[in-house]
């Protein structure tokens, strides 16, 4: 799928099997939301370029690589994004956070922002969306879409689990961002939700319904 990384490590497919069974506690799935949060951080920044610079070790001077250029912003869509944000702060801890508030409307499922705060020089960083699902994906176009208007030029797609409806909308409306997801599964439903999927993320990450 062009414009699409799915994640195979096994220990990114064994994780999510675990948070796609229902019998799985808030505090599991919230615990492995986070550590699957951690693994793609590692692989939506395995291209980051490097640089070489000189260091001193205890044992004499070296040349050594070290990540160079654009700073990062992780921009979690709330509420759902936020599961990931620990994880992969726990990589780039140094990273500056963008909040995105966004809820899909039950009725129409199109996205209704409540809130927005991201740093100033958006257009200087690397900015990586993150939220769990990628389903209509009229919440990613619609964050996207904002973060683009605060002057972002470099942005990445972070999901756990997409539908295929909601990948070729994404692309559609903004060609220019890659997405990483552990799974592209098979449909939506009538209600928008990713079948089989795993349900609300939200829901299932803060023990609510
Ligand atoms: N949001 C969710 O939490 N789950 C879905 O299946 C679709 C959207």
């Amino acid at each position: 799928m062009d414009g699409v990384t799915i994640v195979t490590h096994p220990l990114v497919q064994h994780k999510l099997t675990l948070m796609r069974d229902k019998a799985r506690s808030t505090k599991g799935f919230r615990q492995l939301l986070n550590e699957i949060g951690m693994l793609l951080c590692y692989e939506v920044t395995r291209d980051l370029p490097l640089e070489q610079v000189e260091i001193e070790t205890p044992l004499g001077a070296m040349t050594a690589p070290v990540i160079a250029g654009k700073k990062l912003v992780f921009a979690p869509i709330l509420r759902a994004g936020v599961g990931f944000l620990d994880g992969m702060l726990s990589l780039v801890p140094a990273a500056r956070v963008a909040h995105i508030g966004l809820y899909r409307d039950p009725e129409t499922l199109t996205a209704v922002e409540y809130y927005f705060k991201a740093p100033s020089d958006l257009a200087e960083r690397l900015v990586v969306v993150m939220d769990p699902m990628l389903a209509t994906a009229n919440s990613a176009v619609a964050a996207i879409d904002r973060l683009k208007e605060h002057g972002a030029r470099d942005i990445r797609f972070v999901c756990l689990l997409a539908a295929p409806e909601g990948v070729r909308k994404l692309r559609a409306a903004h060609p220019d961002v890659h997405i990483w997801t552990a799974s592209v599964d098979s449909h939506l439903n009538d209600h928008g939700y990713i079948v089989p999927g795993l349900g609300d993320a939200g829901d299932r990450m803060y023990g609510t319904k």
